[in-house]
């Protein structure tokens, strides 16, 4: 990159971030270019508006919070005609490869505490498939349904891209074409001081964030990707995120759904299990649809009860979403429309002089589902959770390696008990490891339909998979 310095200093200085250029003056040679490289990327004009939201009032203040309109899982006859007629709209969808897959895995994986991308976690039961691998397989049951080649595209972030895309080449993309798996970054933020100002994390490295999931709208545009799926023939994208290996993104009644309904873009959701449940809830806030992170609820609302004794605000988000493509280009014409979100952290970075200290600082990311807010017309599709969300975020406790291991095995081993086929014993975990492929089968119906078949055995664990 040819970068004009004298310009690129003035730049600086005018925007107020003028401490950056004495960090690069203490650099020499490539140190000095990497960090000049960075700041000649910077987009000074969103930086300027970023530090404008410093101590205002949080995101998340909502005056009035309605449940959403749902389509419920347990449907009278009517509601199961409608579902009829969705499930034929989505099969033709996914059968005319109008339907393109899109996979948000640009996530840090603190939490977890795992080192590397989330999708290299191993989470099934018996077979021990890490997380990308259990989805490509939801991808090639697509497939196998519905006969179109699946089209994914797979947001990574600057930290895991690379080897999220060796992870790929390495198990020769899970059994999808890879011309047919489209990777792009998502991209980062810088973080600011309570001043405004751009930390660094190193000297010669600003300290940048990813720019939260909100970002796989512009990361679309910016990339080529929105243009790839255009050419290909796709309408609506199926979003879903890497952390839960239940998600179904070939799911023709909500495709369907979200057709029927000429929807921008839908949600699914699951019962809230307790009003302390770490999920957002969808609902009407001040009359627009939505998304309220479980830390923006009230104790009121958190706690209010429907005179059927349920949570009024139980529509748990399981961040799976249909989003037309038309919806993506007018989100992100002229730049990505969407309110950022306020983390205010304390962070190692250096301080003016360049020592390595910490200090109170700020990060900003978008959150995909404030798009909810511009679609005209929006389904909720309320789920199973058994069935749809199990996902893994933390080490150990609630959503974790251990409650998904716990969920799939229970969830499968009534598929094989349903079927009238033995089960293995259960394991010291009290679980009995059984796996079902979901080419074979993605629920117990099917598994009862592709009886008579006999498990793999791996150790003390049956696993059900799809032959050929
Ligand atoms: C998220 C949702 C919550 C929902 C829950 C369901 C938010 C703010 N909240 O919570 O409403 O109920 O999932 O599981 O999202 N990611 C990126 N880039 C980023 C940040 C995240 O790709 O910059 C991806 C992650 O890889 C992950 C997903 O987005 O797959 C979720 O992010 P995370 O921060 O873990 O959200 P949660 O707090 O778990």
């Amino acid at each position: 990159m040819n970068i004009d310095s004298a310009a690129l200093r003035t730049q600086i200085e005018n925007a107020g971030q003028g401490h950056l250029l004495a960090h690069l003056d203490r650099l020499a040679g490539e140190q000095r270019q990497k960090l000049e490289a960075q700041l000649a990327r910077l987009d000074l004009g969103l930086v300027g508006r970023l530090a404008a939201l410093l101590g205002k009032p949080a995101g998340g203040a909502h005056v009035r919070l309605e449940p959403p309109e749902t389509f419920p899982l347990e449907r009278d006859a009517n509601a199961e005609r409608r579902a009829a007629e969705a499930r034929k709209a989505g099969a033709e969808l996914l059968s005319s490869g109008r339907v393109a897959y899109l996979l948000v895995a640009g996530g840090q994986a603190s939490r977890l505490g795992y080192d590397g991308p989330k999708g290299c976690f191993p989470v099934g039961p018996v077979s021990g498939r890490p997380l990308f691998d259990m989805h490509a397989r939801r991808l090639l049951a697509a497939k196998r349904r519905h006969g179109a080649r699946p089209l994914w595209y797979v947001m990574t972030s600057a930290a895991n891209d690379a080897t999220t895309r060796a992870f790929f080449e390495e198990h020769s993309h899970f059994g999808l074409a890879p011309d047919d798996v489209f990777f792009f970054s998502q991209e980062m933020l810088p973080a600011l001081d309570n001043k405004g100002r751009i930390l660094l994390a190193a000297p010669d490295a600003l300290f940048l964030a990813p720019n939260g999931h909100g970002g796989v709208l512009d990361g679309m545009a910016r990339s080529g990707a929105l243009a790839h799926a255009r050419e290909r023939g796709v309408e609506t994208l199926s979003y879903f995120q890497v952390d839960n290996p239940l998600a179904r993104p070939a799911d023709p009644l909500f495709l369907g759904l979200h057709h029927l309904a000429a929807a921008s873009m839908s949600s699914k959701v699951v019962d809230k299990r307790a009003p302390g449940e770490k999920v957002g809830v969808l609902g009407r806030i001040d009359g627009q649809m939505g998304c309220i992170e479980y830390s923006d609820l009230s104790p009121e609302e958190r706690e209010a009860r429907g005179p059927d004794g349920k949570l009024r605000f139980r529509a748990g988000n399981i961040a799976v979403h249909a989003i037309e493509l038309a919806f993506v280009d007018e989100l992100t014409r002229g730049g990505l429309q969407l309110p950022y979100h306020l983390a205010a952290k304390k962070m190692r970075a250096l301080d003016d002089s360049g020592r390595d200290v910490e200090i109170a600082g700020t990060k900003f990311e978008t959150f995909v589902f404030d798009a909810l807010a511009r679609s005209k017309e929006s389904v909720v599709l309320e789920v199973d959770r058994a069935l749809e969300f199990s996902p893994v975020k933390n080490a150990t406790g609630e959503d974790s390696p251990a409650t998904t291991r716990a969920d799939l095995c229970k969830l499968f081993s009534g598929w094989v008990r349903d079927a009238g086929l033995p089960l293995p014993p259960a394991g010291a975990d009290g679980l009995v490891p059984v796996e079902v492929d979901p080419v074979l089968a993605e629920d117990a119906a099917e598994f009862r339909a592709a009886t008579p078949i006999a498990p793999e055995t791996s150790g003390p664990g049956h696993l059900y998979a799809a032959r050929g």
